[in-house]
């Protein structure tokens, strides 16, 4: 756009001084020349939308390859195992012809300005010499040195109008692409701060689920008239089967979704009061599928508290077991673990994420099959760890492996998005519900 702008004003400059000067030799032969301008610009006028929708379509498919691309190379390692690499080269292919075609036809209608500008300007020049050689000729107006100067003019006059044009196209082109960017830009952010939240400190930890309904889509309900109440320094397990609805009130507690219907309390207190920072700073998650960013693992530890000390740091690693593996590493803590941590085994993922939680410090902790990926011996040393870090919040532990639980205060048992058992281990066992059928089906002997 900048560099069109200059252009624009030595162009728009251009025309206005070759029209003056065309009107000063004769205004009739001016006037007939202006009839080629309004139909040209007619034209392009019309041609407007049809343009903009070419070049829409030419950049969603120049998305959709993108994305392809994109989703490629991160699932490499699927698409090598099941031996898949010729059918994605076979979409691939597909996509790249879309492009092309679609590229192809925008391309073609910016190209058709040129000849049309041609023709258009050849047409008038006829005209011009048609009209002027007949005046000259039944001795008008126009002597022939003012035929030939008219004559030299309109060639300097059609090139400005070819180079706004094509400015013009430029802009109708970016506009496409404008529409594509506002379109992200403006999708709305459905969890906000609510008028009247404040910054919550000095949070004890009680947490209390009333009559909470939730559903992601409507008509599909994942939670279903759920109350549950924990008190501050309370361990809860939560288990069931998978897609009972665990990690969904997980989500709900930190106000990654906002409820349908009930309230979600932290000491008493809708957590829609809290800002989101001052919630999610009291509440650590340790979800499911971990993340780890390009850095040093040190940097990945202190991604929840920046102005940790390495002295800390190692300190937190040290409670969580990962102390041993991270010395390992050629470099130890300062040890750079590429791109989401590609270079480290899941089970090492899930032990730097750990520390990086303790880091945190939240009052309320929340586990989410934190140690799924730990072997059984590491995750007995980490049980100690995780028991340490509990004492003195409020923890929420789902895990598949029963005995990582087993010392929780209180377990739930949710099924379809209802609390079906809710009790402590020893009770739970005496009542021989669904919490014993699983837990004697995971321990037969
Ligand atoms: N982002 C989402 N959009 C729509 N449905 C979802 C989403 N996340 C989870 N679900 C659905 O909600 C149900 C509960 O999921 P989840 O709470 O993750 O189960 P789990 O108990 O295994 O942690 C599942 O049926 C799942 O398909
Ligand atoms: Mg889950």
């Amino acid at each position: 756009m900048t560099g069109g702008l200059i252009n624009l004003v030595t162009d728009t400059f251009t025309i206005v001084v070759t029209l003056v000067l065309m009107m000063v030799l004769s205004v009739k032969l001016t006037l007939i020349m202006l009839c080629g301008v309004v139909v040209f610009s007619a034209i392009i006028f019309m041609m407007k939308n049809k343009q903009r929708r070419v070049w829409q379509n030419y950049s969603a498919k120049q998305s959709n390859l993108n994305a392809y691309i994109h989703e490629s190379i991160s699932g490499i390692k699927v698409t090598q195992s099941f031996n898949r690499e010729r059918k994605n080269k076979e979409i691939f292919s597909e996509q790249c012809e879309n492009v092309r075609t679609s590229f192809m036809k925008a391309k073609i209608i910016d190209i058709c300005n040129w000849p049309m500008v041609e023709t258009i300007s050849t047409i008038t020049t006829c005209m011009v010499f048609l009209v002027g050689g007949h005046d000259l000729i039944n001795g008008g107006m126009v002597t022939a040195g003012t035929l030939i100067a008219f004559v030299g003019y309109v060639s300097h006059f059609w090139n400005p109008i070819l180079n706004i044009c094509n400015y013009y196209n430029q802009l109708v082109n970016t506009a496409a692409y404008l529409e594509r960017i506002y379109e992200v830009l403006d999708t709305p952010v459905l969890v906000t701060n609510l008028p009247g939240a404040t910054d919550v400190e000095n949070v004890k930890g009680d947490v209390e689920f009333k009559n909470v309904d939730f559903s992601y889509e409507e008509g599909v309900k994942i939670l279903d008239n759920m109350s549950f109440n924990v008190k501050a320094g309370e361990t809860v397990a939560i288990v069931g089967p998978t897609g009972a609805g665990k990690t969904t009130i997980i989500n709900l507690l930190t106000r990654f979704y906002d409820i349908q219907k009930g309230e979600i309390l932290i000491d008493g207190k809708n957590i829609t009061e809290f800002t989101l920072s001052s919630l999610r700073s009291n509440v650590g998650v340790m979800l499911q599928d971990t993340f780890i960013f390009s850095g040093s693992v040190y940097d990945n530890i202190r991604y929840g508290k920046l102005d940790a000390t390495e002295e800390e740091i190692r300190v937190a690693a040290k409670a969580v077991c990962a102390d041993e593996f991270i010395m390992e590493l050629e470099n130890g803590y300062s040890t750079e673990v590429n791109e989401r941590g590609s270079r480290l085994s899941t089970g090492q993922r899930q032990l730097i994420s750990f520390a990086r939680v303790l880091l945190s410090d939240p009052k309320i902790l929340i586990l989410d099959e934190a140690t799924s990926s730990i072997d059984t011996k590491t995750e007995k040393a980490l049980q100690e760890g995780i028991n340490r870090l509990l004492e003195g919040r409020t923890g929420f532990v789902i895990a598949h492996r029963l005995s990582t639980i087993r010392n929780a205060d209180r377990i739930m048992y949710i099924d379809k998005g209802t609390i079906k058992e809710i009790g402590s281990h020893d009770e739970l066992m005496e009542k021989k519900g669904l919490y014993y059928k699983l837990y004697t089906s995971q321990y037969s002997e």
